[in-house]
């Protein structure tokens, strides 16, 4: 049944009612859009627009509803409009001419406006649940590994020793960070536009400061214009959910590396890796892959939406309606992503032996020799030109500096002596790094405290 039939002499044409018709993917938030009504008429009745009989057959009929959708008794019947249409004509055949007072001092404009809003906090929280369980599970790598040595890198290139804690802890920032922007979001957008009808409010004497505190938000909106036009708390959605994604697809890469046979830091558990149809050797890190290939889609969500709302004129615009497919396909990505990407990492083998291997011969403490001079009375710069010389060295002769004599130390520089061994070894390098947030054990003992403070472990 069509909302708006009055004043229409002809039939749509078909296309166009397709064209048109939002149920196929905002029947989704079906429970959202019945919640809000029942806020709506709960309210109306409190203000006397509704008897208390009313109210009650209104609610009982969109509570029948909401069961039989979910039960699956009620197929959504998809020639309807929209998910609002589909509800409000649904109530009014079951329940007669109270039905038809639901709509009273409501447009779908503030209702769509409503629906979205609390769908996407809903989401917003399933969200965060995921990147906490991702976080327990970088807390759990991290707790076991601030003893296990492997390069860190600048261009690709091995340049300092650091821990696996460390490493992962890098992570562990990046994911706190996006949970924060998360709730910096649902803070800012936790207004309620209900009551702000097409544009312009009602006339009905609504009392929207009891439907925002019914539905729990902080209050409801300050203009109404804007209440139905403003889509900025989506766009800040697929902002920070594409840094999400930006931060899975960077530490999916490290796992496609580190996989990798040249690397072989890790091995990717064969629940989460996949074969090659034609080659028997393969186990390839398909999961990461794809997490990393699916960041292109939520940045393309973002860029949409804000490409959409570009210079449209207030108040509500058809356009608007295109926020929903864009931000649900988001939304589901990178649940699915942050559920995979922590089922992957948590039952990921470590290679400490490759790792640490690997850091040894990459010259990786280089600085720290460099440092020992420094700590002896020569000038930084001329201490890295002597290690410098002394790499050239290696190179040539393929060695590693901790295997060099100390005829060969001391033919670039007189300053070095027996310690300078002990001073480049792979485990006095790391732990003698103790500024904050430094890999060295004591600073990360302190930060692993800090973080179990805040998974509240
Ligand atoms: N399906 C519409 C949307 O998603 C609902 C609002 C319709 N409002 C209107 N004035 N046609 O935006």
């Amino acid at each position: 049944m069509k909302l708006w039939g009055g004043r229409f002499t002809k039939e749509t044409n078909e296309l166009v009612q397709q064209f048109n018709s939002s149920i196929s993917f905002d029947k989704r938030f079906f429970r959202q859009d019945i919640e809000g009504s029942i806020a709506h008429v709960t309210m109306l009745e409190r203000q006397g627009l509704l008897t208390m009989e009313e109210l009650d057959s209104i609610v009982e009929g969109l509570m029948q509803i909401k069961v039989e959708i979910e039960e699956g008794t009620l197929p959504i019947d998809e020639s309807c409009e929209d998910i609002h249409s589909f509800v409000e004509s649904n109530l009014i055949a079951r329940i007669g001419e109270t039905g038809k007072k639901l709509h009273t001092g409501r447009s779908r404009n503030d209702q769509v406006a409503l629906d979205m809003k609390l769908y996407t906090r809903e989401e917003i929280t399933a969200i965060d649940k995921r990147l906490f369980s991702l976080l327990e599970a970088l807390y759990a790598i991290m707790k076991d590994n601030t003893e296990t040595y492997l390069p860190g890198f600048t261009h690709l290139q091995k340049a300092q020793p650091t821990t696996l804690a460390h490493h992962v802890g890098a992570y562990f920032e990046m994911f706190r960070r996006d949970r924060s922007r998360l709730s910096d979001i649902y803070a800012r957008m936790n207004t309620c536009p209900l009551g702000s009808g097409a544009l312009a409010g009602t006339t009905y004497p609504l009392d929207r400061d009891y439907t925002a505190s019914l539905l729990a938000f902080d209050g409801p909106t300050q203009n109404s214009m804007d209440s139905v036009s403003d889509r900025d708390y989506l766009i800040e959605l697929l902002s920070a959910l594409s840094t999400i994604m930006m931060h899975l697809s960077r530490f999916c890469e490290e796992i496609i590396l580190w996989n990798s046979n040249e690397y072989r830091f890790i091995e990717l558990d064969d629940a989460y890796s996949t074969g090659s149809s034609i080659m028997p050797q393969k186990k390839n890190p398909d999961i990461a892959e794809l997490i990393r290939g699916k960041t292109g889609r939520v940045y393309g969500a973002l860029i949409s939406l804000l490409t959409t709302m570009k210079a449209l004129p207030l108040a509500y615009n058809k356009d608007m309606q295109e926020d929903k497919e864009m931000t649900f396909d988001a939304i589901d990505t990178v649940k699915e992503c942050l559920t995979l990407f922590t089922g992957m990492i948590s039952t990921v083998q470590f290679h400490p032996d490759v790792m640490e291997a690997s850091a040894r011969n990459g010259f990786t403490n280089a600085t720290d020799a460099a440092d020992y001079l420094v700590n002896h009375g020569v000038p930084f710069r001329d201490a890295h030109g002597i290690v410098g010389q002394l790499v050239l060295y290696c190179l040539d002769k393929n060695i590693a500096l901790d295997d060099l004599t100390m005829e060969e130390w001391n033919a670039k520089s007189p300053v070095f002596e027996e310690d300078i061994y002990d001073a480049i070894r792979m485990k006095s390098c790391v732990e003698k790094r103790l500024t904050k947030g430094a890999p060295g054990k004591a600073a990360m003992e302190e930060v692993l405290d800090s973080y179990r403070r805040y998974l509240d472990l």
